[in-house]
């Protein structure tokens, strides 16, 4: 449906595809697939995800720490997210030990004073986690911390997992063994046949007056593939349903920070936990880091997603930025290091060290992006910065991809052009509405330009912009309305699939629970113990599952409709998606050319419902897809879409 679907417009100054040929059958529009006439490959990484640290998407999401603040580096005056446990004739006081740092990258600990406790009444400390601690019947949790303790204590510390009022108790466990010196402590503790909640509470305790100093304390459920310091398995099962292609991180915003000195630097997130002191991101919150480059990697290798690397390119969000030159080349160093980091051999310095996190193997690398969204920098430095990147790490691996952030749709585009950047990053963020009216935005790019890599997008549904602070009043994820809107997009971007190489939706992950976002609409929310998929997020789903390896000519002459038609040359499948956003059911003929061997049976997958309908935590299966297996079809058939609907068919030469 490329170019031909799009308009008059393109119908005159295009050439191939997607047609605006109005049929001679007045009222059932006709759609025409040319299945023997490929317009072009379509591009094998089309469908990936983008990721950064926003709405607690990692800490309070992927990644499975239930302990929020556990190094006690968020807030630097008070054990935020801490409170002492005491009642019953139990008394504590707890503060930050500045004094007792655990070590260099953290650099204070928790002091525990016990003054009064006893068996049947322990004080300590208990921490509610990123809005409540998931408790599961038969769940092992796996809990370590930091300890020390002033002379002539050596426990026990009671851990236990319990109800938020403390009556009862859903695991518990105990510790001994304590001394005056730092040493990393660990157990287990396994729930029996208690009934799911989040009302619960992480519980470390004295029975007995004392002094603790406390650091990294930590709870894990069971994770993906049960990998230590690993993925939360239901987020991760979405994911993987969603056959991503490609994983773009760390940012985003989160890449470059407010300012320079709060990037992303990427050394500090490597190695163990007590080596990497956080930091404070962008989005208003301390990130701890726990979710580092190798953890990135591994997500996207446990993904089968490539990876691609976005490198700090020394421009930060408050206008702070790196001039182009000498004062630049450490900042290229630090991202050439990250690379061999990434895909060096072992026998290298940074491979070596990736080696010793325990990845030995390097990691498929075909893409870096060279900063984000430079348009923003005031002292529009980035083509000069850009070069300075794409120079340094072209001369030493001259296959890698260097994307510019930069692109076409920016204003700064001209400043870059001459340089023919090989790749640019686009970005779009628009009302339902605008992307409706868009969706032939890319039909009308020339061939000769630079690969185009959507690495943001999503519509939103309510009248205020994602970045509008209002927006925060409003569901966190999208509605069917967006949906529509994002589907009818994405079948512009699937027939550019040769010059739209990768597409990703941002902002992927929302914590929905209260104060935890930042942004909306976003496409996949949750809670401390439920995931659900926005209709966007099934739309993708639908979309990227069902994609072929060409972009087949296709002709509609109904301008309301949305399509496009791409074909898998290896199982002669014939995907044609169709998105009817109107409140009225739409018949169409579908004529197929090129080919004389279709299967009379084929799949039809319909995502259908009324544009204010929605999932949400309590109706997380509100809009699913359904699919069916349908008949009767022939080289013309006819086919109704239902109103307000998304529609995959699968069609099949035999
Ligand atoms: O997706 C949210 C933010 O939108 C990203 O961090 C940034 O790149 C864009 O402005």
């Amino acid at each position: 449906m490329r170019n031909l679907w799009r308009c008059a417009l393109s119908a005159v100054t295009l050439t191939a595809g997607w047609g605006f040929m109005f049929s001679a059958s007045a009222q059932i529009p006709t759609l025409t697939i040319h299945a023997g006439q490929a317009v072009a490959p379509a591009s094998p990484i089309f469908y990936g995800l983008m990721t950064e640290e926003i709405n607690h998407s990692y800490d309070g999401g992927l990644y499975a720490e239930l302990i929020q603040n556990r190094a006690f580096l968020n807030d630097k005056k008070k054990p935020a997210d801490w409170t002492a446990v005491v009642g019953g004739g139990a008394a504590a006081r707890i503060e930050l030990d500045p004094g007792q740092p655990l070590d260099r990258a953290i650099p204070t600990s928790l002091r525990l004073q016990v003054t009064h406790a006893s068996g049947v009444h322990p004080a300590g400390i208990a921490n509610d986690g990123y809005g409540g601690i998931p408790v599961k019947p038969h769940t092992r949790y796996r809990v370590s911390f930091y300890a020390k303790a002033a002379a002539g204590f050596h426990g026990p510390v009671e851990v236990s997992i319990q109800s938020a009022d403390g009556r009862t108790v859903y695991a518990r466990n105990r510790v001994s063994g304590l001394t005056p010196e730092w040493r990393k402590y660990r157990t287990e503790l396994t729930t029996g046949n208690v009934p799911e909640t989040a009302q619960a509470r992480f519980v470390l305790a004295l029975h007995q007056p004392a002094t603790v100093w406390l650091s990294l304390v930590s709870l894990f459920p069971p994770t993906w593939h049960n990998q230590p310091n690993g993925f939360r398995p239901d987020l991760m099962r979405m994911l993987v349903a969603m056959h991503p292609k490609f994983l773009r991180f760390p940012g985003g915003n989160y890449l470059e920070g407010n300012t320079i000195a709060q990037r992303f630097k990427w050394k500090q997130t490597i190695g163990p936990l007590r080596d990497r002191p956080g930091h404070w991101s962008p989005w208003g919150y301390y990130s701890t880091d726990g979710m580092g480059l190798l953890e990135f990697l591994r997500w996207a290798e446990d993904l089968h997603a490539q990876p691609v690397l976005a490198v700090y390119a020394g421009y930060s969000l408050q206008q702070q930025h790196i001039p182009p030159g000498p004062k630049l080349e450490p900042y290229v160093r630090d991202a050439l290091d990250e690379i061999e980091y990434v895909m060096g051999p072992v026998a290298s310095q940074w491979g070596a060290m990736r080696a010793r996190d325990g990845h030995p193997r390097p990691f498929p690398l075909h893409y870096v992006e060279i900063g984000n969204e430079d348009f923003f920098d005031r002292s529009h430095s980035y083509a000069a910065r850009f070069a300075q990147f794409r120079q340094a790490i072209q001369a030493r691996y001259p296959n890698l991809v260097c994307i510019s952030t930069l692109g076409t749709e920016a204003g700064q585009w001209a400043a870059i052009r001459k340089d023919r950047p090989a790749m640019v990053d686009e970005h779009y963020y628009a009302s339902a509405r605008a992307f409706l009216t868009d969706a032939a935005h890319f039909d009308y790019y020339l061939r000769k330009g630079p690969q185009i890599f959507v690495g943001e997008w999503a519509s939103y549904d309510t009248s205020y912009p994602p970045w509008d602070r209002r927006s925060r009043t409003q569901p966190p994820t999208p509605s069917m309305k967006s949906a529509l809107a994002d589907a009818a997009w994405m079948t512009g971007m699937e027939r550019n699939s040769d010059i739209v190489k990768m597409n990703a939706y941002a902002p992927m992950l929302v914590n929905v629970s209260p104060g935890m976002r930042q942004w909306r609409p976003n496409l996949i929310g949750y809670d401390a113990l439920h995931v659900f998929g926005s209709p966007s997020y099934y739309a993708i789903r639908m979309f990227s599952r069902n994609f072929g390896d060409q972009i087949l000519q296709a002709d509609l002459p109904d301008p309301n409709l949305y399509g496009s038609v791409t074909k898998d040359s290896r199982t002669k499948t014939i995907f044609v998606k169709l998105v009817n956003p109107h409140a009225a059911a739409q018949p169409l003929r579908i004529r197929i050319t090129g080919t004389r061997r279709l299967k009379a049976t084929g799949l039809a997958i319909t995502l259908a419902a009324p544009p204010d309908a929605t999932n949400s935590i309590s109706h997380r299966r509100n809009v699913v897809p359904k699919r069916r297996t349908f008949g009767g079809i022939k080289p013309v058939f006819n086919y109704t879409l239902p109103a307000d609907s998304i529609t995959v068919l699968r069609l099949k030469e035999s």
